[in-house]
Parts: C-alpha cells; sequence; structure tokens
C-alpha cells in the first residue's frame, strides 16, 4: 500500500517510543493517526504538536479486550494498523511475580491479539488495508532474565507468520517486525536491575530510523523487517544452531548471554 494524504492508520503504544515516530512520521505523510494509549494527556500533546487532524484513542488499555475494541469503532476507516504496544520486565524467572508474567502476556501477546481481530474486519470488508506487528528480536532467539518477554515476542511472529499466510487474496496484508535495541523508554523503569547482557548491548538504533524502516516495509509488502540487519543473522543462525548462536552472543554481549553451553 501507499502512505500519503488521507492514509488512516491506527497505531498502540503511540505516545512513546516506536510509536511515537511512527505517528510522527505518518502525520508528516499527511496521513490521519489514531494515536491509541493508556496516557491520555501524552497522546493529546502529541496530536497538538503533529502536522494535520489526528484522533486521539487515549484511555486505551491494549490488555482490555473491551478498551480495543472501543478504539478501534472510535477511530472508523482503517488503512494501516499498528500492534506495537508492550511491556517489559526483564528478571530471572523464578524471581518474577505471577502479575508481572501476567502483564506482560496479556498487553504484548493478547493485546496483539485485540488489536488485530477488532481491526480485522473492517479490513477484510474494504478489501483492503496493511497489518504490522512489532515483535522483537527476541522472538527470534530470547535472552536469560526476559524468558516470558521472549516468549510474548515469539509467539507474536508465529501469529503474523501464519496471519499473512491465511489473508492471502484478501487484499489484506501483514508484516512482522523484528527490532533489535532501540533508543526507547521501553526499559525506563528497570534501569538499574538490567542484565548484563543487555548493557553490553552497542549503539541503540534512533526510533525515527525504526519507524522508517517499517514504513518502507508497509509499502513494499515485505513480509518480516529486521533492524539492524544483525538481527536477521542471529536469528538465522539460532534457526541452524543455538550453539553458535549462544557463541557468537557471548563475543558480543558477554557469558550472561548464553552463561549454559550445551
Ligand atoms: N525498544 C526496544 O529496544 C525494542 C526492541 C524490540 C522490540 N520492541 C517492541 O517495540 C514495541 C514498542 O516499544 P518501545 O520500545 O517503543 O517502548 P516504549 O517507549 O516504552 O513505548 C511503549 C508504548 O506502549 C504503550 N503501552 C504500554 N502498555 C500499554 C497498554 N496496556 N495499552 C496500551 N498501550 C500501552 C505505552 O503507552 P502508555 O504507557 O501511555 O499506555 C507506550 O506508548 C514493543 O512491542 C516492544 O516490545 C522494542
Amino acid at each position: 500500500m501507499n502512505i500519503g494524504p488521507g492514509t488512516r492508520a491506527l497505531v498502540t503504544g503511540a505516545s512513546r517510543g516506536i510509536g511515537r515516530a511512527l505517528a510522527e512520521r505518518l502525520a508528516a505523510r499527511g496521513a490521519v493517526v489514531g494515536l491509541a494509549a493508556r496516557t491520555t494527556r501524552e497522546v493529546e500533546a502529541l496530536a497538538d504538536a503533529l502536522p494535520g487532524e489526528h484522533v486521539v484513542l487515549g484511555d486505551t488499555d491494549v490488555s482490555d479486550r473491551a478498551s480495543v475494541e472501543a478504539a478501534v469503532e472510535r477511530f472508523g476507516r482503517i488503512d494501516l494498523v499498528v500492534a506495537n504496544a508492550g511491556i517489559a520486565h526483564y528478571e530471572p524467572f523464578a524471581e518474577q511475580p505471577p502479575e508481572r508474567f501476567e502483564a506482560i502476556t496479556n498487553v504484548n501477546w493478547l493485546g496483539t491479539l485485540y488489536t488485530v481481530s477488532s481491526a480485522l474486519p473492517g479490513l477484510l470488508r474494504q478489501g483492503s488495508g496493511h497489518i504490522v506487528v512489532v515483535s522483537s528480536g527476541a522472538g527470534l532467539r530470547a535472552f536469560p532474565q526476559a524468558a516470558v518477554y521472549g516468549a510474548t515476542k515469539a509467539a507474536q511472529r508465529a501469529f503474523a507468520d501464519a496471519l499473512r499466510h491465511e489473508l492471502t487474496g484478501t487484499g489484506v496484508s501483514v508484516t512482522t517486525v523484528h527490532p533489535g535495541e532501540v533508543a526507547t523508554s521501553l526499559h525506563d523503569h528497570e534501569r538499574d536491575r538490567m542484565p548484563a547482557w543487555s548493557r553490553a548491548a552497542t549503539r541503540a538504533v534512533p526510533a525515527h530510523r525504526m519507524a522508517d524502516r517499517i514504513l518502507r516495509a508497509v509499502e513494499a509488502d515485505e513480509r518480516q523487517v529486521f533492524h539492524p540487519p544483525v538481527v536477521r543473522v542471529l536469528g538465522a543462525l539460532h534457526g541452524i544452531s543455538p550453539a553458535a548462536a549462544d557463541a557468537v552472543l557471548r563475543r558480543l554481549r558477554g557469558a550472561s548471554a548464553a552463561p549454559r553451553r550445551g
């Protein structure tokens, strides 16, 4: 699909990070953006700052099906829907309270299903549209202390892969996005207790560069986006030989990225 004046795009998690960068890039190209997030104040301020007229979908909690359905209904016609909202809590699973693994699952995984299932009937009726699912490099090879986060990202990947095939011939398509490290607020609440492998990360990709890459993929109907490209290499290597991927990750991120041999 082409993105330009009049394109109607609903973005979840639009208040910060990748979602906000996408909203800014879409608005700059003349799209009408549905800005969905829980924090109404932030999406209101964003709508005021963006060129053009947009739809503030504040108080939208993607982990609440009724809330997502209401946001989709309020926005109306959709050409592009981006299931982007997500949270992370990095900690050993043995120490992770159930409320936290439930929250990660509900936002990242069920939130994606609620977003897509709410938008899909309209897309199918109009016979056109594009769905973007923002997964992660962690959906290709999950890291220790991010077991549940990685599992939700792998679930998104598997879902989007199958859905793209299911939608053959409908005019509706799907792109899965696997970002590596992106400079956002995702870990702001846990900066002081991040695992050593994550502190060893090289430079994070700016959110706007990630957004540009995603929009290019939508316009070219790419099946998957891996950005930066090393994410693809590590994912492929892990598919062929997890031990070989571990060895590379140990070199890149230190021993904590793959402490167990074999
Ligand atoms: N940053 C990275 O390095 C990285 C790497 C790989 C993948 N990703 C993925 O990229 C996506 C965006 O993350 P980000 O890095 O941009 O994080 P971020 O800066 O923390 O932004 C997350 C966005 O999600 C929204 N959100 C969180 N919980 C929500 C809920 N229950 N309902 C609705 N909105 C909710 C937040 O808004 P409110 O708090 O206002 O609701 C915020 O707008 C996530 O799916 C993440 O897993 C990020």
